[in-house]
Order: structure tokens, then sequence, then C-alpha cells
């Protein structure tokens, strides 16, 4: 009996299919970690909930770490990006413990940038900065960040953004203009982030010029990189899936990370948890069908409880119109309205990621099987 390999629900412990992006973002970090250059683009990494943004992202930092890179890793909305970004940075420098007492400039900035509980607060320190000083400030952060980080025998650092989408829009702009004044410059430090799907909206709307983002869709795997992903983590563990019901699986996770994991971990105890050598055979399907079925019904729920009545008229008529890449236009003609008065539902049902763009005026749901569920609800 060995434990499940597989990790619905947690972070991947490996990114199959995930190839291109770790190539491009490899690229990326080895501007500062190898040249001592400034990586000028931030690097948004786009897709819907369960697609693999947090464990592609993971894999990212222990790629930068391997590359003696510092990683300053938050997660957006938790307050003020810039502050969040600052209260990391400094967390690394005071563990640094540099001789020369880097703390004063650290809780300078850190004053400055917004962080809760540092310094003393003074009528000065009250009124928020002006753009201009919180970009010179966020600038210096990351300026003096990496030299230390160099100090300290590293090879420079890199900032990395969770639930981008989340982030408030006077720190994007902070960043972006900060990012956009060491252009060129030989600051050793990338910039990678990863969000829902509308994060480019989010972006565009808080910062003019957005060219500085490089934006990126992740979308579902293909067969061949399911197959990997159930077969991998088993194959480590001595244990093998027959060839049939391996093919069955694949067909059913829809490519939907979320769910190969679901699958892979339903199947694995269904097979009773084989030892080495054992075999993941036809016999547990039908088992592993109905637990997977059980999980996937609690996310729908899930889901469908947080969408208000006016949210669910949409999503209902997205699942007649088959919840799959639906014309906005469409929506609003089914309900009778304005395809400008969806906006703000619309903005609502991206921000909680039970929808997602599907292309220019296009929405889709973003979990597989979600239409046939809200299509129940409405023939109760
Ligand atoms: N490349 C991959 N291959 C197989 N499984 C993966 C892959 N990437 C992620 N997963 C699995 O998919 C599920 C969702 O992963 P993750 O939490 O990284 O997604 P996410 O996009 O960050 O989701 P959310 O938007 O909810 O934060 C997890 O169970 C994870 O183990
Ligand atoms: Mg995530």
């Amino acid at each position: 009996m060995q434990l499940s390999p597989y990790t619905p629900g947690e972070v991947a412990r490996d990114v199959p299919g995930r190839e291109v992006q770790l190539q491009e973002i490899g690229g990326m970090l080895t501007l500062p970690a190898l040249h001592g250059r400034f990586s000028g683009r931030i690097r948004v990494d786009t897709g819907p909930r369960g697609v693999g943004k947090t464990s592609l992202l993971r894999r990212v930092q222990g790629d930068a770490v391997r590359l003696g890179l510092a990683p300053i890793y938050v997660t957006a909305g938790n307050g003020p990006l810039s502050a969040v970004i600052a209260d990391q940075a400094s967390k690394l420098v005071h563990d640094w413990g540099t001789p020369n007492d880097p703390g004063s400039w650290i809780d300078r900035l850190s004053v400055t940038l917004g962080v809760p509980g540092v310094g003393h607060v003074t009528a000065e320190h009250r009124k928020s900065p002006s753009s201009a000083q919180a970009t010179r400030a966020f600038r210096e952060l990351i300026e003096k960040t990496t030299k230390e980080a160099v100090a300290q025998g590293l090879s420079g650092v890199v900032v990395l953004v969770d639930e981008f989408q989340d982030a408030d829009s006077d720190s994007l702009k902070t960043v972006a203009y900060a990012w956009q004044e060491m252009q060129g410059s030989r600051v050793p430090a990338a910039f990678v982030a990863a969000g829902l799907s509308h994060t480019a909206d989010v972006v565009t709307a808080a910062v003019t010029s957005a060219e500085r983002f490089a934006f990126r869709t992740m979308r579902d795997l293909e067969d061949a990189q399911v197959r990997e992903a159930l077969t991998e983590p088993a194959t480590e563990l001595g244990v093998r899936w027959e060839t049939p019901v391996l093919q069955d699986v694949v067909r059913e996770t829809r490519g939907y990370p979320y769910a190969v994991q679901l699958w892979g971990d339903a199947m694995w105890a269904a097979a009773g948890s084989p030892d080495p050598d054992g075999v993941i055979g036809a016999g547990a399907f039908e088992s592993a069908r109905e637990s997977v079925n059980n999980d996937m019904e609690a996310l729908y729920r899930a889901r469908w409880s947080k969408a208000s009545p006016r949210e669910r008229e949409v999503l209902t008529v997205m699942a007649t119109l088959g919840g799959n890449e639906v014309a906005r236009a469409s929506i609003a003609e089914h309900l009778g309205v304005a395809s400008g008065s969806l906006g703000v539902v619309r903005q609502s049902l991206l921000d909680k990621g039970i929808i997602q763009i599907a292309g220019h005026g296009l929405l889709s749901f973003s979990a597989p099987g979600f239409s046939e569920h809200v299509l129940s609800h409405s023939s109760r």
C-alpha cells in the first residue's frame, strides 16, 4: 500500500504540458541570473481556475532558486500589491541580516510603500505617497534588494505574483512605471505573474501603456500531456496503468488539470493504493467515477452558490447556449437587454472565476461539466 502521488487541489509536483511556458520564462530568468541584466517585460500567464497557474508559478520559483535568484513570492489581493511586495522583500533583507544594517533603508521604503506596522506613522507618512513617490520608492526597493542579494552571493531577485487580477490599480501603476524606468539597466531582476483570464483587462484599465506586460494564455492539457500527468507519478512508485482504462480516464478529464488529479487520485484509491509492481486497471473505473463526480459536484455547487440571482440568470442562459464560447451579444439577446448592461455581472462572474474570456466577445464556463450542472438547476 502506497500513498497516492496525485495532488487534487494542491500544487502539482510536476507540470507536464507547460514546457513552452517554462522555456520562455526560463529565458527571462537567465537575463538577471546569468547576465546580470534587467528583464524588461512583466510576464503574466493567465487562465481559468484550476488550469495550473499556481503550480506553474511555484515551479518557476524553484527554477529561479536553482539559478541563484532570491524569490519574492506574493499573492495579490491581500492589501496594496506594492506594499505586499515591499513587506516580503523586507523579510528577505532582514533574514540576510547584512552587517551594514540594511534595515534602515528597507524600513524607510516600507513606510513609503505603506507596509502596515513598520516605523512610526508620522503626519508626513499618514498621507499616501504621490504616484511619482511610490514609483521611486518601488524602484529603489528593487534596486537595493537586488544589490543586497548580490552581496549575499545570489544572482539577483525575481518577483512572483499570483492572483494578479486582484492587484489594486495604484500598485499596478507603481509597478509598471518603476519597471519602465529600469529598462536597459543592470538591475538583475525579473517579474513573473499569474492570474485569471481577465487579468489583461484589469491591467489595461489601470495602466495606459501596457506593452511592458507580456500576457500568455494557459490552456487545458492535450491528451498526451494528461497521459503523462497520470502515468509518470505512478511509474515513479513502480505502478503501471492498463492502457484501455488510461484512455478512458484521459477522455473523462477533458484535459482539465484539476480533474486529472481528481481522477488519478480516485483511480489510485479504487485500485487499492497499489504496491510496487501493482497495476491500475479497468476494475477501478466505476467507483473512481463516482468519487470524481462527487468532487466535481461539490465544486459546481460551490460556484453556483457564490453567484447572485442575476448572475444565475446569466449562467443559465450561457448553459442553454452550450456553455462554451458563448457570444456576449447572444446572452444579451436572450435576456432581452442591451449587451453593455451585462458589464457588471460579467465582471463579477470573471472575478469569481466561474466564467472566463474565450476570445473577443466570447465567454466560457471555466470548469468542464458546469453547463450540465446549471441546466439541472434550472429544470428543477
Ligand atoms: N501541468 C499539470 N498537469 C497535471 N496537473 C496539474 C498541472 N498543473 C496543475 N495541476 C493540478 O491542477 C489543479 C489546479 O492547479 P493550480 O492550483 O496550480 O491551478 P490554478 O490555476 O492556480 O487554480 P486557481 O485559479 O483555483 O488558483 C491541482 O490539483 C494541481 O495539482
Ligand atoms: Mg492558483
